[in-house]
């Protein structure tokens, strides 16, 4: 039988469109499996790679880092899979810059520690929406030493315990997630709310019940003017952990840093480079959502979490169209920006 043909969304040059044209077909590698995808999600970081070719190692360039799909090939070393699984993977071309690394392709090579099966009772479509945000969620959570992000900055630390499928006796810890409602926020909350953390969720009016739905006990809409009193108030005498800003812009710097101020310091963790001048007792870090830290949660945790709704695909895929070719249009759409939802295209 001949071998399938294998076609990926190329960018050429930075500030172009991707062009789909044939692309050779992966194979598995030691601790590593090839999925044939039948969906991919948009991150924003995949239209600052087009734009700018930030981070870009080899040209010409695949990128992209979720799929969802069904294992192709089975790489030596791995006994989680087997061929025909429906899985969900975190692909790795951020890292690696490899071609066959990135998830804009039929098919794509996925660390098999980065990968989990899909419940049959999930749509490809709709379990996309989660790896690259799980794996953010664990970076900004459980790291237990500040390490190296990029150059200057470190990694945040909050040493917070890794979800379980077990019913969590809370910790007693308090943890702010501001942009409750952005797809690394969405999933932040759940995972926290997962290892026993009680979580505040700061969002868009119209978000406040999909943060409720991920498990927030409170939730607070970020254009309230007296949105620092309130969140203060809610953490009340609880043990306050910090701040998780999946946001990481002026404005939300400025409310956490109010917060932080109020509440005697803490952890600040950011997803872009953070605000250089903050007092002593504020700890700052930007996550870098790529990390062996967190290989146990995809191992141990996500197939079962989301067979039992415990994890559930937040926020809800919008399907941006059906093949390659709609990368483009879901690269333009999540750059004029979206509200509690993740673009998604079918392939
Ligand atoms: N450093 C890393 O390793 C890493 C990893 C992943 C992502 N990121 C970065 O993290 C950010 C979030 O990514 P994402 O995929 O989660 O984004 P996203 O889902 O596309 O973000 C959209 C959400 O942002 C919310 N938002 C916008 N402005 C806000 C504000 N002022 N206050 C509160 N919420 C606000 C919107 O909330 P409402 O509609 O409710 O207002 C919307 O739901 C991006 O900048 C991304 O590049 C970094």
């Amino acid at each position: 039988m001949a071998a399938p043909k294998n076609q990926a969304a190329w960018l050429k040059e930075a500030g172009e469109a991707l062009e789909v044209s044939d692309a050779p077909l992966p194979t598995a590698g030691s601790g590593e499996i090839v999925v044939k995808n039948a969906a991919v999600a948009i991150n924003p970081l995949d239209w600052h790679m087009q734009d700018s070719g930030v981070f870009i190692q080899q040209w010409p360039a695949v990128f992209g880092c979720d799929v969802a799909g069904e294992v192709f090939e089975v790489g030596h070393g791995v006994d989680r899979f087997k061929e025909g699984d429906r899985v969900i993977g975190h692909t790795v071309n951020l890292v690696s810059g490899r071609p066959q690394d990135g998830a804009y392709a039929l098919y794509t090579v996925v660390p098999a520690n980065k990968a989990a099966i899909l419940p049959s009772s999930i749509s490809f479509t709709d379990g996309v929406v989660v790896p690259f945000a799980l794996e953010a969620a664990v970076c900004a959570l459980s790291v237990k030493a500040p390490g190296p992000c990029m150059p200057g900055v470190l990694t945040p630390a909050l040493g917070l315990p890794y979800p379980s499928i077990e019913p969590m006796p809370s910790t007693g810890k308090t943890l702010v997630v501001y942009g409750g409602s952005s797809s690394v926020g969405s999933m932040t909350t759940q995972i926290a709310i997962a290892a026993g953390i009680n979580v505040i969720a700061i969002s868009g009016a119209h978000n406040l019940e999909l943060s409720k739905r991920c498990g927030a006990a409170d939730t607070f809409d970020h254009k309230d003017p007296s949105l620092v009193e309130k969140v203060v108030a809610a953490v009340g005498t609880s043990h306050f952990v910090g701040i998780f800003d999946a946001i990481s812009i002026p404005e939300t710097y400025a409310h956490s840093l109010g917060i932080l101020a109020k509440l005697g310091g803490g952890h600040l963790a950011c997803v872009h480079p953070p605000p250089s001048d903050v007092p002593d007792n504020v700890q700052v870090g930007m996550i870098f959502a790529v990390n062996e830290i967190a290989s146990p949660v995809w191992e141990d945790f996500v197939t079962p979490a989301l067979r039992s709704g415990k994890l559930q695909c937040i926020p809800p895929s919008t399907i941006v169209g059906k093949g390659l070719d709609y990368v483009n249009e879901g690269l333009k759409r999540s750059k004029a920006g979206v509200s509690a939802t993740k673009l998604v295209v079918e392939l």
